[in-house]
């Protein structure tokens, strides 16, 4: 039995996970996207039974995974799941068609659609890339011509990303958003990510803080990872006005350095053995 960790960038997540393999003497090698050489039905990674894909980079991990899967290894996240949730409109889809709570979001081709579909959701709106984390690229638009710069500045900048646009209702949410961490069949643990910005993310400056993991927010962060095709994934939660939770996104990749720091769970212990059950065929 042996376990691969897919990383470019050892960060102090990847730390604390090669922590936990050695701990529980799991035999594991760390595999370096930037020195692999892939040919699709041929060799190299059978040897091991489980792959844990840590890439910065999404589309290392969406090519990754769906050959490590033709290989016939368990890749954590599959690639169903790095697939789904590596864009924002299919992960919305997903949740959609669970039943899940979404804040109301729609697509639009162009910018004149864009225009239209926005001045009737009414203002302020979030303006949001396909593909994206850390609150990059992210807009809130208050007013007209707000709208009007900002989609003539996609439209003219262009890029494959700008010729979708991707619209969501601004939720008023209370000073933070819920991030929880699910393993499996567990939620490992929940943070609030308080910002006095309306991007609450870490990554962006967001304060972590402790969330008690209430029943309501158990059974929707479950059924968010269902809905995306489970594993290891953080569930990203928006609270409305009516108190109301939300599911604004699910992440395949997570980071989990705030949770460290507000939270007693032992994230990378449990993930470490969520894996070994995976490569054991047990989950
Ligand atoms: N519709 C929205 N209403 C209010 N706040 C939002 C909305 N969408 C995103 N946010 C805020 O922006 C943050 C980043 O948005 P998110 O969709 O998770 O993108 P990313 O993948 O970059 O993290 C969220 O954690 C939340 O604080
Ligand atoms: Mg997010």
């Amino acid at each position: 039995m042996k376990i691969g960790v897919l990383c470019s960038r050892v960060r102090v997540e990847e730390k604390q996970i090669f922590t936990a393999l050695a701990q529980r003497g799991v035999p594991y090698d760390r595999l370096d996207p930037r020195e692999l050489v892939l040919e699709p039905g041929r060799n190299g990674l059978e040897r091991y039974d489980a792959v844990l894909v840590r890439c910065l980079s999404h589309s290392h991990a969406y090519y990754a995974t769906r050959w490590l899967e033709d290989l016939g290894i368990r890749a954590v996240s599959s690639h169903q799941v790095v697939a789904t949730c590596g864009d924002k409109l299919l992960t919305t889809a997903a949740l959609q068609a669970a039943g899940l709570p979404v804040p109301r979001s729609v697509i639009a081709f162009t910018p004149e659609a864009a225009l239209q579909t926005i001045e009737s959701l009414g203002y302020p709106v979030v303006l949001k890339p396909l593909v994206g984390s850390w609150g990059r690229l992210l807009a809130r638009i208050n007013d007209r011509d707000a709208a009007e710069a900002l989609l003539e500045h996609k439209a003219t900048l262009g890029g494959t990303q700008h010729g979708v646009f991707y619209i969501q209702e601004y939720i008023d949410k209370p000073g933070h958003d819920i991030r929880t961490l699910v393993v499996g069949d567990k939620v490992v643990c929940a943070i609030y990510r308080r910002s006095d910005h309306w991007i609450t993310n870490t990554a962006r400056g967001g304060e972590a803080l402790p969330c008690p993991l209430t029943p309501k927010l158990v059974e929707l962060s479950l059924a968010a990872a269902q809905a995306v095709g489970g594993g290891i994934v953080a569930v990203d939660l928006l609270e409305n006005r009516e108190g109301q939770l939300l599911v604004n996104e699910v992440n395949h990749t997570p980071e989990f350095h705030g949770a460290m720091q507000a939270t007693e769970a032992d994230i990378a212990g449990t993930m470490v053995e969520y894996l070994w059950q995976i490569a054991r065929g047990k989950a």
